[in-house]
């Protein structure tokens, strides 16, 4: 056999057809053919154009704009649109983007009558993944394949649009009180922050700072190349399933405590740290520690071999975010010892171990008062626009139905024998 340049001696294979697949299958993967990775770990499992990753540099880009520009001069939304479209909209574009975005904020009543049928203790990302797929009963012209790029993009404009509106009702309904319709005249965040807070018979003013940090937190998460949800949602896709259906599984994927729970763990450990007495390096000694070893949250990241470049504008929000709400928060400077001890102890500078994306944001998200079950729920309301992006893509590479190789490590062929 004959194979990228080499040639292959193929053994006598002998046996039932089974056994010859079996075989067949062990010298494709010995020969290249088949490369094992469970996970995609180093596999380029498609070509994208949309976010670019340097993990030994530290170098994050969408569309070739660095992150640390983006995070400080532009909208979540201008950024949403950058993904989506792949050019930053002129004022015009952003105009119309957030006037239509705004059209749409409204749900139709009857999906509030699903978010009543959830007992009060559902978790919020099992309310948001299942409005979003309900969308698709709602809007059943998102079903067809063959709609015309103008329909697709009334279906992610309402997807924006209804996001918030969805997170917020999902919280709403985890603390058992009576939802707020969207507020038009507010901006995307502040209508957000007003939808989650504001109590019925009371008069609720969004604080500028929060609604801004919000903005840049939603930024930084809105795209990361080929990730567990993001390559959910394309694989989803790539059966042709509804957009609505594609993007709810991406939630479900980013639910998990390894994807987008990861921050959470972050405070439960740094409030652990705290009730300890603070001691930093005994926890630092635990992780290293083989026989009673300590999960460092928040530290080292699959692709990153340098900094997270998120996590260092996350860190510097955090002084800025905690210093104008006037809060002190000893979690704060409990990560940032943690973070300093790790980056002077030879053990983590060997194992490239840095801070990375979720080891300040929980601290911000607490800072402005949003529990810790809905930190994950903001992650997916900033991945949105990325998901979005690379559901458009893949779509439009006209990217074949996903299916994963596998190879087979089971018994050959076993004799049924019945009870
Ligand atoms: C993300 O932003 O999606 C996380 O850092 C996880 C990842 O990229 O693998």
């Amino acid at each position: 056999l004959s194979y990228g340049g080499k040639d292959f001696e193929l053994p006598i294979i002998e046996g039932t057809e089974n056994e010859k697949a079996i075989d067949i299958a062990k010298l494709r993967s010995q020969t290249g053919l088949i490369t094992l990775d469970p996970g995609y770990k180093n596999t380029g499992s498609t070509t994208s154009s949309i976010t670019f990753l340097d993990g030994e540099q530290g170098v994050l880009r969408y569309r070739g704009y660095r992150i640390e520009d983006l995070a400080e001069k532009s909208s979540f939304l201008e950024v949403a649109y950058l993904l989506i479209y792949g050019e930053l909209p002129t004022q015009l574009q952003y105009e119309k983007f957030t006037r239509e975005i705004t059209t749409h904020t409204l749900v139709h009543e009857d999906i509030k009558k699903i978010l009543d049928g959830f007992p009060s203790n559902a978790h919020p990302m099992g309310v948001l993944s299942s409005l979003v797929c309900s969308l698709t009963a709602f809007y059943p012209e998102s079903l067809d394949p063959t709609r015309d790029e103008a329909d697709v993009n009334l279906s992610i404009v309402r997807l924006l649009a209804k996001m918030p509106t969805f997170a917020a009702w999902a919280y709403k309904n985890e603390v058992g009180h009576p939802v707020n319709y969207p507020d038009n005249s507010l901006d995307y965040c502040s209508n957000f922050l007003k939808m989650m807070f504001a109590l019925p018979a009371e008069k609720y003013e969004v604080d500028p700072v929060i609604a801004k940090a919000l903005d840049q937190l939603l930024i930084l998460h809105a795209d990361h190349e080929q990730n567990c949800s993001t390559s959910t949602v394309r694989i989803v896709g790539s059966s042709q399933a509804s957009i609505y259906a594609s993007i709810s599984a991406g939630i479900n994927a980013l639910w998990g405590p390894l994807h987008g729970g990861a921050n959470q763990a972050v405070i439960e450990m740094l409030e652990a740290i705290k009730a300890d007495g603070g001691d930093t390096k005994k926890f630092l000694n635990k992780a290293k520690d083989k026989d009673d070893p300590f999960r460092l949250m928040g530290f080292g990241h699959r692709v990153y071999k340098n900094f997270d470049p998120r996590a260092t504008i996350i860190k510097k929000a955090a002084d800025d975010v905690l210093g104008k709400l006037g809060i002190k928060d000893p979690v704060l400077e409990i990560a940032k010892e943690l973070e300093y001890a790790a980056l002077n102890d030879q053990y983590f500078v060997d194992r490239k171990l840095y801070p990375n994306v979720d080891f300040y944001s929980g601290i911000i998200y607490r800072a402005m008062g949003i529990p810790t079950e809905m930190f994950t729920v903001l992650f997916a309301l900033g991945r949105l626009p990325g998901w979005i992006a690379q559901w458009k893509e893949m779509r439009q590479n006209g990217e074949p139905i996903g299916r994963p190789r596998q190879i087979y490590t089971g018994e050959n062929e076993r004799d049924y024998v019945s009870m």
